[in-house]
């Protein structure tokens, strides 16, 4: 059946896991079409969305000024984020041009606690340094001893849909689950206990970072705040990257600060993210020096890639298309 096209959609950073998870879906919303393009949204790339009402991008896109006032120069009205993040949008902006911004706030958050404790213990039990001993028939476990969970305290920065999910694991691995966050939860009472930041710092042998970035908690563990951690913590960042200093932590990490580190994004991440560099010296030092410690384990922003978050994101983000549809620019509603 054709339908009539209300809405054309410019997908950047077009993968073929986006293809086939959108494409699974868009019989669902009549009316929506989609061209997918590899290049990344950005002030040079806008121009690209010429003739299409919206366009669809994810994390690693720059849409601050100039690339908003392309698109909008361009005629689209809308940018349907595929993510749970707007740190990279100038939404201020956005409102002042009538283009709207709509995300997915909610689509599995499970698929990143998940991730999260996987990064703690694969931290922890040095899982990845095991597997490459293992292929290489070198079976000496020595160096590779982990610290039992169970029993332990578990700190979550960031009670949302997200830290809320690794509450409940936390508490299911028995540990005692402390948090903090600048709006508590209520629902999570019964087994969680919140504390001061400067609290969770001190008693936490696990810290899950689970807040969004903003202005004000750019660099929230820096120097100042891993000296406040017990020596042998864990830390894991599944949120953003610029929530850690990355030379703060390199300095901790190098003083023996910490058993583990896991990190599924990281501050320089939008130079490589989602491609593959791998015939390349990397240039930013940062990055290639985290990977050159035993303890940290590194993974390349995958919190929200398994089948039900892809599936949820494709969704959701078809419905917000299809609300913006209806949109009269008359307010932004991040
Ligand atoms: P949410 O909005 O449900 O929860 C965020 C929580 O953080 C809220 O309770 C809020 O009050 C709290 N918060 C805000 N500022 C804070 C601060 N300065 N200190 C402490 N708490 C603060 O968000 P959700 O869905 O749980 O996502 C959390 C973050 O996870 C997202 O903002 C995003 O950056 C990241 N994320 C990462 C993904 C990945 O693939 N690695 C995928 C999806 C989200």
């Amino acid at each position: 059946m054709r339908y009539n096209i209300s809405m054309r959609i410019l997908f950047y950073a077009a993968k073929r896991y986006d293809k086939e998870s959108f494409d699974a879906v868009i019989d669902k919303f009549p009316g929506i079409e989609i061209d997918y393009t590899d290049h990344e949204l950005g002030p040079r790339s806008a121009s690209m969305a010429d003739g299409y009402d919206a366009v669809c991008a994810f994390v690693s896109a720059d849409v601050r000024a100039r690339t908003l006032m392309s698109l909008s120069k361009h005629g689209v009205r809308a940018v349907l984020m595929r993510c749970a993040g707007f740190n990279n949008v100038d939404t201020e902006k956005a409102k002042e041009l009538g283009i709207m911004v709509k995300i997915v706030p909610r689509y599995s958050p499970e698929s990143v606690a998940e991730l999260a404790i996987g990064l703690a213990l694969a931290a922890n039990r040095r899982l990845c340094k095991s597997y490459i001993r293992i292929r290489e028939n070198n079976f000496d476990i020595d160096g590779l001893c982990g610290l039992n969970l169970a029993g332990k305290t578990a700190g979550i920065i960031g009670t949302g849909k997200i830290g809320s999910a690794m509450c409940r694991i936390c508490n299911g691995f028995g540990m005692n689950v402390i948090a903090y966050d600048v709006n508590k939860n209520l629902t999570l009472e019964k087994y969680v206990k919140y504390v001061s930041l400067n609290e969770l710092l001190k008693q936490s042998d696990l810290i899950s970072l689970h807040c969004p970035l903003t202005e004000d908690n750019y660099h929230m563990i820096d120097e100042a705040a891993i000296s406040k951690m017990k020596d042998g913590v864990i830390l894991v960042n599944t949120s953003r990257g610029s929530l850690i200093d990355t030379s703060d932590l390199i300095k901790g990490i190098r003083a023996g600060k910490f058993h583990g580190v896991g990190l599924d994004v990281y501050e320089e991440e939008t130079d490589y993210i989602y491609a593959d560099h791998s015939n390349e010296i990397l240039p930013n030092p940062a990055t290639s020096k985290l990977l050159d410690y035993p303890n940290v384990v590194m993974t390349s922003h995958q919190g929200f890639y398994t089948k039900e978050a892809l599936r949820a994101i494709a969704e959701t983000t078809l419905q917000n298309a299809t609300d913006a549809d209806k949109y009269v620019c008359t307010a932004n509603d991040i």
